[in-house]
């Protein structure tokens, strides 16, 4: 399994005068859960957004298996390295719940006969009951939503995590259960990175890092 490093990362939008993120160093290893905590504006879902390969820094580089991602192919680096979550679960309202994890997997060519079964264990996992996976999404709980967003983007069987305040929309009780099982992910091996305003949440973290301005610090 790889480790995802960033090296002296700057990311400057376009039309924008300050760099939102800047000069940002850090390896994420498999096996452990990192948040990252910082106020509205601070350049978290920034970092995300690179550590994710959807944009590529302005300065410095991300590495993935010591391998630079301005190399790499990166579609193939989101469908096949990396699984994201969301605030808002983003699920797909029109087909169920059982639907919304079968179908990702067969667009990458897995036959409906064994994305369901593999969907089903993925489910079951998170704790959705069999009765829960006939049900559209609206007919669940924002917790039990966001554990499908959670089975939906295993599916794929990256192991890099990445959730982007995934629990904001969520009560103290729920809030716990994802982060067990973004824990236990972690146990498992996979690298599980948080962004989170919650310093709650990012006490379930085996370490923390805070975003000030851009500028990224180990707590
Ligand atoms: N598309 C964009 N174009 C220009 N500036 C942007 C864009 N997206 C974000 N920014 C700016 O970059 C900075 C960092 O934004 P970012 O979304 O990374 O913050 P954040 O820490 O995730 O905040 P929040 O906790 O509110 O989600 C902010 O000043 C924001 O206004
Ligand atoms: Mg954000």
């Amino acid at each position: 399994m790889s480790t995802l490093l960033i090296e002296n990362v700057t990311y400057k939008y376009r039309n924008s005068t300050t760099a939102a993120v800047k000069s940002a160093s850090c390896a994420f290893e498999p096996g452990r859960l990192y948040a990252i905590i910082g106020p509205s504006g601070s350049g978290k879902s920034t970092l995300l957004s690179m550590l994710a390969g959807l944009d590529l820094p302005s300065e410095g580089k991300v590495q993935y298996g010591g391998k630079s991602l301005a190399d790499m192919d990166l579609d193939r680096y989101r469908r096949e390295d990396i699984s994201m979550i969301f605030q808002a679960f983003q699920l797909f309202p029109l087909l169920t719940v059982l639907e919304n994890v079968c179908y990702p997997m067969e667009l990458t060519g897995i036959s409906p006969k064994d994305a369901r079964p593999r969907a089903q264990e993925l489910l079951l996992r998170v704790g959705i009951t069999q009765e829960q996976m006939k049900r559209f999404p609206s007919h669940l709980s924002g917790g039990e939503q966001q554990r499908v967003a959670i089975a939906r983007s295993l599916a794929s069987g990256a192991k890099t995590f990445l959730a982007d305040e995934p629990t904001g929309n969520l009560d103290v009780a729920n809030t716990d259960n994802i982060m067990e099982i973004l824990r236990s992910l972690a146990r498992e091996g996979y690298c599980v990175i948080v962004v989170t305003h919650d310093a709650e949440v990012a006490a379930a973290a085996d370490s923390v890092y805070r975003m000030t301005d851009g500028v990224l610090t180990a707590e």
